[in-house]
Parts: C-alpha cells; sequence; structure tokens
C-alpha cells in the first residue's frame, strides 16, 4: 500500500468539479485517508512547490494556488502515487489524453484542476506538510 498527496486545485472548487474528480479516484479503488478543504497563504505554497520557486511561471501558479479554497486529500492504495498520476494526465491540459482528469476537463497548461505527488518520497514530504497529524 502507498499513500500519495492530492490537491483538487481552487479551479477545480470554483467549477463545482470536487465530486466529479474525488470520484474517479474513489471509483478506481482508492480509499480516502485524509481530506481537508482550505485557503492556503504563500509559506504553505512555496514549501509545497520548493522545487518550482524561482521558475519564471512561478508567480503565477502561485497567485492561483492562493486565489481561494482548495482540497486536500491523502489517497491509499496499491500505487498509489503512479496510479494517481495516471488518473491525472499529462500537465497540460491540452495535451493530456482523453479519460484523464485533466485530458477531461481541462484546457490549460495552469488551471490543471488537480495536484499529484510525483514518487513516494516526494508524497511523504507532501503528506508531512499539508497533514501534520499524519
Ligand atoms: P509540474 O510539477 O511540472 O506538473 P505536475 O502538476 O503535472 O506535476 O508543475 C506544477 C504545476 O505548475 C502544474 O500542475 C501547473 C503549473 N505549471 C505552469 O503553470 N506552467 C508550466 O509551464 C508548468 C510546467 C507548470
Ligand atoms: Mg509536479
Amino acid at each position: 500500500m502507498q499513500r500519495t498527496l492530492v490537491l483538487l486545485k481552487p479551479d477545480a472548487v470554483q467549477r463545482g468539479l470536487v465530486g466529479e474528480i474525488l470520484g474517479r479516484y474513489e471509483r478506481k479503488g482508492l480509499g480516502i485517508v485524509a481530506l481537508e478543504h482550505r485557503t492556503i497563504d504563500g509559506e504553505l505554497a512555496d514549501t509545497h512547490y520548493a522545487e518550482h520557486v524561482g521558475k519564471d511561471w512561478y508567480p503565477p501558479l502561485r497567485d492561483f494556488v492562493l486565489s481561494g479554497p482548495l482540497v486536500a486529500v491523502v489517497f491509499e492504495g496499491d500505487e498509489a502515487v503512479q496510479v494517481v498520476r495516471d488518473l491525472n494526465g499529462a500537465t497540460d491540459g491540452r495535451k493530456a489524453a482523453p479519460g484523464t482528469i485533466r485530458g477531461d476537463l481541462s484546457l490549460s497548461n495552469r488551471y490543471n484542476l488537480v495536484h499529484g505527488s510525483d514518487s513516494v518520497e516526494s508524497a511523504e514530504r507532501e503528506i508531512a506538510i499539508w497533514f501534520t497529524d499524519l
């Protein structure tokens, strides 16, 4: 069993897609371990996206993830890290394959609805950042 961190970013909440997106992970067989609806500050964004701070597209991404409430979720399941990445699809919604969350529901490289940890090590780091009691 693995755990992974998923974010339903502010566009998912604003567009009313939380149920649709959570349902896709649930129907796949992943289990919800923790879930929180919250609005974050810049410090959390910078810690979460530490590898991207300094890139030219980071400031607008940061503004976006601070722009409204999001839903943070820890999912658990067999190979959960890669399974979630596959369900999410490619980063750019315009290039993501049909059948994936981004491929079906996003037309943007920035407003791409979801985050999924990119490795088991990243998942451990990110879960500790978002859910200090887990
Ligand atoms: P990244 O970790 O490369 O993508 P992923 O979410 O698929 O792991 O980038 C983090 C987020 O940054 C990405 O989901 C959307 C945003 N982003 C941009 O806004 N512009 C870009 O050019 C890239 C590469 C990412
Ligand atoms: Mg990433």
